[in-house]
């Protein structure tokens, strides 16, 4: 990591350190896939480098916590955390990760479910009676199969932590038991999927929670505080003072998380719709509808790259989600400002992006918010991405595309920290 400023970024390089690591994930981390999750060896590198820059972690917090990476490093690192994010579905994987589980009494339950999932009656009209959207995506079968399933958990487990833990498992096997087609970055039918055997894939899935309660469980860890709740950032109260903040913020307008988790939503009954998901959640082409832009909100960075896009092709909606975006990483970046304790440290992992020929500077729109909440020493390096789940892709004309032919347009990101002190 390199002192910079916006003057001198072009000298920030890959450091090899951050793009990958020797040891192996711990399973846990791999229980429901998660787009855009980070490395976790990314988590546990920070924890170092702040402890290495004078820091004493403490207490860490991801305001934008996903699937809960940096959650369960903190628990296993022994260190108290809290995060958030809007997507309930993010949250019940981050809740379920970092918390401790018997293994005895995950069996009983898992004996009880098997019990009446076998012997459960189904009323014939259950899949002519289904929510719409849920039968566009499911056979009659694999609805069936399913829906057996989630009554079966609901009706034998009582404990709401291992009521989470089993809703868990039952919306990881969602998008392989529906007609998703696999590792796409949009919701899309492959017409050519099997069906599978729903009972035989959440078995498996169960199997490799038990691997993961017991791989924890070896390390013997003491229990420290480790909050998760289901809010938007922006709208949070009584966000708690934190020694270090580790987040990636959502990338502008090329995921939409209630999309890409609509399965789960629906069958958990997160909302009737999934549409409503998309309400407050940062980088969302829908959270702009009624966003008009105005300029003297965006800093600097900010404004000139909204300028240049307004100047190509002016305020469209894909223009106004890229402002709208930067007014909220800016009120992002003040409200952690305001978390930090004296000297505290953020650290944020960022990728840059490109529209239309305009260069979208999502790294340096970050360096400037810090730099106008008072942060200080700020250091980047850069890291090589490789493997993460549903890395965007744009084609010749600049869509954004699944195909790995194309043009990677988040290949490399930034590691950006600064220091907070009052
Ligand atoms: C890049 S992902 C974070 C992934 C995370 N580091 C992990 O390893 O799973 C960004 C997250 O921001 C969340 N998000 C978007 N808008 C939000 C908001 N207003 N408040 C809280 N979370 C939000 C998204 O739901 C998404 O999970």
């Amino acid at each position: 990591m390199i002192g910079i400023t916006l003057e001198n970024l072009d000298r920030v390089t890959v450091e090899n350190e951050w793009n990958s690591s020797s040891e192996n994930e711990l399973i846990m981390h791999t229980i429901h896939a998660y787009p855009a999750k980070f490395p976790a060896f990314i988590a546990k590198k920070a924890f170092d480098y702040a402890q290495e820059e004078g820091v004493t972690v403490q207490k860490v917090a991801d305001i934008f916590c996903g699937c809960g990476t940096v959650a369960l490093e903190a628990k296993t690192h022994e260190k108290e955390f809290w995060g958030c994010d809007i997507n309930p579905v993010a949250t019940l994987i981050a809740k379920v990760k970092s918390e401790s589980y018997e293994k005895e009494t995950a069996e009983t339950y898992f004996n009880c479910i098997k019990d009446a999932y076998q012997n459960k009656a189904i009323d014939n009209d259950i899949y002519s009676n289904a929510n719409g959207r849920l039968k566009y995506w499911f056979t009659d079968k694999s609805y069936v199969d399913l829906f057996r399933l989630k009554s079966a958990i609901e009706d034998v487990v009582v404990d709401s932590k291992y009521l989470d833990a089993f809703h868990c498992l039952f919306s990881s096997i969602l998008k392989a038991s529906s007609k998703w087609l696999t590792k796409s970055i949009k919701p899309q039918i492959d017409p050519a999927k099997e069906e599978i055997d729903v009972w035989e894939v959440f078995e498996l899935r169960y199997i490799k929670f038990l691997s993961a309660i017991e791989q924890i469980k070896q390390k013997r860890i003491s229990s420290h505080s480790i909050i998760i709740k289901t809010e938007n950032f922006l709208e949070a109260e009584d966000t708690p003072d934190v020694d270090l903040i580790i987040s990636s913020p959502p990338y502008v307008t090329s995921y939409e998380y209630a999309d890409l988790h609509q399965l789960s939503s629906l069958w958990l009954q997160y909302a009737e719709d999934y549409r409503d998901l998309r309400k407050g959640s940062i980088g969302s082409l829908y959270n702009s509808e009624n966003y008009t832009i105005q300029l003297e909100q965006l800093n600097s960075v900010g404004r000139q790259i909204v300028t240049d896009l307004i100047n190509i092709q002016r305020a469209t909606a894909k223009v106004r989600s890229v402002a709208r975006y930067y007014v909220d990483i800016q009120q992002a970046i003040k409200k952690c400002a305001s978390m930090l304790n004296s000297g505290g440290m953020a650290l944020f992992v960022v990728g840059d992006t490109e529209y239309k020929g305009v260069k979208v500077k999502n790294s340096e729109h970050l360096i400037q918010s810090m730099t106008d909440e008072g942060f200080t020493d700020i250091k980047a390096a850069k890291r090589r991405i490789s493997n993460k789940l549903l890395t965007p892709y744009r084609d010749e004309r600049g869509r954004f595309s699944s195909d790995k032919t194309s043009r990677t347009i988040y290949h490399e990101e930034y590691i950006i920290s600064g220091r907070m002190w009052s």
